[in-house]
């Protein structure tokens, strides 16, 4: 069996796919995971053999969507890889607006030959693989593996001597090149794309012009959680803007306010209620409880109940655990 590769995604459901497939009822073909974010629970349920599709407001999410769900057996080549990691570092986006930002300006350099060389690609596939490569080994470059962290405290964290001192640990790989890491995730990425028989597609739209536009027999929702760490834009919006080459804006509809989550929540229940099944994680440090979202998921589906299992997420090191009660709600129309 292929194997989902190191995607290091916060709020990833990796270790509780084999618990939400459980509760997918028999008579399913096609499964619309409509918040897809590292592709974890897609990649499971292409593995299962459904027809799935994949959706995510995030360029970055798409593409591996795109690489892990829709691909069936493009990958890498030797000779794109050569492609992708050849010529000199160039002064370009990142250079220019991320120096000292996010990066040391040769990295940026660096960063920017890639971009350029991996847009050169004809194959939406091969751009998009490179893409999800490339997002593994700058993660593994940036403390706490995310994108809103002070330039101050980059710089610290990557200074490994301070590092052992407070920590325990160098996170030397955070010193390492892109390229270095580019080579060490590519044969994992290339491995991870397999056909499972059927046309499964991945989007890059906001939710609600994805329900839209997909058509399947469960729609599987797993939003921003309210009131925890959920600020996607935050973490990797700067990968879309690395990607696009212009500064992305951050998006509406991020289920992160919550004064505004109950009535979005209402609102994407009841245009899910055309799908015959629900599926939905949550966890019970979020906002709005488990009562209110049960009470606003029956408003919109006759039939809904709920299971629960503990669950640890690795927030922003192992030093820094959180273990939570997660939730998935069960709605059928
Ligand atoms: C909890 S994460 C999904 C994690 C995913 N299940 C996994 O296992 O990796 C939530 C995702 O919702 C996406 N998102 C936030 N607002 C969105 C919107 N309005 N439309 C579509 N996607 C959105 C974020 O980019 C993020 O990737």
């Amino acid at each position: 069996m292929p194997e989902y590769p190191s995607v290091n995604f916060i709020g990833n459901k990796e270790k509780l796919a084999d618990w939400i497939g459980q509760f997918v009822p028999n008579s399913i073909h096609t499964i619309f995971d409509a918040f897809s974010g590292g592709a974890s629970i897609s990649y499971y349920f292409k593995r299962c053999g459904f027809q799935v599709f994949s959706n995510d407001i995030l360029k970055i999410n798409y593409c591996l969507s795109k690489a892990l769900i829709e691909n069936k057996s493009v990958k890498l080549d030797l000779q794109d890889i050569e492609h992708i990691l050849s010529g000199e570092p160039i002064k370009g986006f990142m250079y220019n607006n991320f120096s000292n930002v996010y990066y040391f300006p040769e990295e940026c350099k660096e960063l920017d030959l890639y971009h350029r060389n991996i847009l050169a690609i004809s194959s939406p596939f091969k751009r998009a693989l490179a893409f999800s490569v490339m997002r593994r080994a700058m993660i593994r470059k940036m403390p706490y593996s995310r994108f809103n962290i002070p330039w101050s405290k980059i710089v610290q964290l990557r200074d490994e001597d301070f590092s052992y001192k407070h920590y325990k640990r160098k996170r030397a790989y955070h010193n390492q090149s892109v390229k270095y890491h580019f080579l060490k995730e590519v044969k994992a990425y290339n491995e991870a794309v397999f056909d499972n028989g059927k046309n499964n597609k991945a989007y890059n739209l906001d939710i609600f012009s994805a329900i839209d536009k997909v058509k399947a027999d469960l729609i599987y929702l797993d939003p921003p959680y309210a009131g925890t760490m959920n600020d996607y834009f935050g973490f990797y919006g700067m990968l879309d803007s690395w990607i696009l080459g212009k500064e992305r804006t951050r998006f509406r509809n991020n289920f992160t306010d919550k004064t505004e989550i109950a009535a979005l929540l209402d609102k994407l229940f009841k245009k899910s209620s055309k799908y015959k099944y629900l599926l939905l994680s949550y966890n019970n440090v979020s906002f709005p409880a488990r009562q209110d979202i049960y009470d606003l998921l029956s408003r919109h589906f006759r039939d809904v109940s709920f299971k629960e299992k503990s669950h640890i997420y690795k927030v922003t090191g192992v030093q820094n655990k959180q273990k939570n009660i997660e939730y998935l709600f069960i709605a059928k129309n």
